[in-house]
């Protein structure tokens, strides 16, 4: 009876260690799934030739034929997801795929990915809305969603934001001050975005008719002031959140494009259309 308990006791051990074990193992597995790696090689045949396409849409927005149609300023996307989004802080794309389909608050809706990349060609952009499941707008997609292959899906039912967006700031925005914001820009921003913000061959236009409109994120001082906490001086991002916030008042001050709904959709039957080829 003794020995019989002894043999029960050390199996009993026995399994609660490999319990144990294997329950480790799966969580670094998990961890694992977390710290993934961002892709580097495309994927085989047409697909790798559509994420390529993508990816170059993303960086020549106003030039290659397939998005110039669409888009009404100076900017490409890669103006604020710098480095075509492979940056992990300025507005990255690195692993947002996996966020959607997300919950929505300004559409009141639960929205894809490529319906989030088209509101940005009207608001960031201040373009035209390319049909769903047009070229241009389903290659720029896929070049997104490569960028987060082996990530695991995490659907955000709060907010259409991946993982890794720009954190906000901790600085109350009634904080900002607009005097400092413009000698700070003269100071740190005017070399490469010009002393009147209609930019250089250095830099994009920062306000005016070439630049973003008011509907865009960026024309919110607090939204404005995250993102060049992390992304400007380009290279070098090194404003305090003060410096940011004052900056992004000056900047925001300026007249730029209005936003007008309509204005920035295609016309009713165009919102949508079936992507194939002719049989
Ligand atoms: C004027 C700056 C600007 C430009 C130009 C711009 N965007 Fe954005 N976009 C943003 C900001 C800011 C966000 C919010 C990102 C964050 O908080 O991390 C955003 C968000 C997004 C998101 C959602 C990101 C997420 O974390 O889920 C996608 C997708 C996106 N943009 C695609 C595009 C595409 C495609 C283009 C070009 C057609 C473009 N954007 C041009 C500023 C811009
Ligand atoms: C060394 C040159 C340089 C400096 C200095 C610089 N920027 Fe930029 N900035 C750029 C470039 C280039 C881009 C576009 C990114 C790209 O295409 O890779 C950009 C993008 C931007 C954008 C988004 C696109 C647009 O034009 O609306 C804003 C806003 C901006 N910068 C603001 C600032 C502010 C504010 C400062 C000063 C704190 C600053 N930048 C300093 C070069 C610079």
């Amino acid at each position: 009876m003794q020995r019989h308990n002894h043999r029960f006791l050390t199996l009993l051990i026995f399994s609660l260690l490999a319990f144990g074990a294997s329950a480790l193992l799966h969580s670094a597995e998990n961890r694992k799934g977390d710290n993934w790696t961002p892709q580097t090689s495309l994927p085989p045949g047409e697909l790798g030739k559509v994420v390529a396409l993508g990816k170059e849409i993303v960086q020549n927005t106003g030039e290659h034929p397939l998005s110039k149609p669409y888009v009404n300023n100076a900017l490409t996307c890669s103006s604020c997801h710098l480095d075509a989004g492979t940056d992990p802080k300025g507005a990255t794309f690195l692993d947002i795929a996996s966020a959607y389909p997300a919950w929505s608050p300004r559409e009141k809706r639960v929205i894809t990915l490529e319906d989030r990349v088209l509101n940005c060609f009207m608001r960031s952009m201040n373009g035209v809305r390319p049909p769903n499941g047009s070229k241009v707008s389903v290659a720029v997609t896929a070049y997104i969603t490569w960028l987060s292959s082996g990530s695991r899906i995490r659907m955000n039912p709060q907010k259409p934001l991946g993982p890794h967006h720009v954190p906000p700031l901790k600085i109350n925005p009634k904080q900002a001050d607009l005097g400092r914001g413009k000698t700070l820009f003269a100071q740190k921003c005017a070399d490469c975005h010009g002393e009147g913000g209609q930019g250089t061959d250095e830099g994009p236009p920062t306000w005016g008719p070439r630049s973003y409109n008011d509907g865009a994120g960026l024309s919110r001082n607090e939204k404005l002031a995250a993102w060049l906490k992390v992304a400007m001086p380009l290279g070098d991002p090194s404003l305090s959140e003060q410096e940011a916030l004052d900056i992004a008042a000056f900047v925001n001050s300026h007249e730029r494009p209005k936003f007008v709904l309509e204005d920035h959709l295609p016309k009713a039957e165009k919102l949508g259309e079936y992507n194939a080829e002719p049989q």
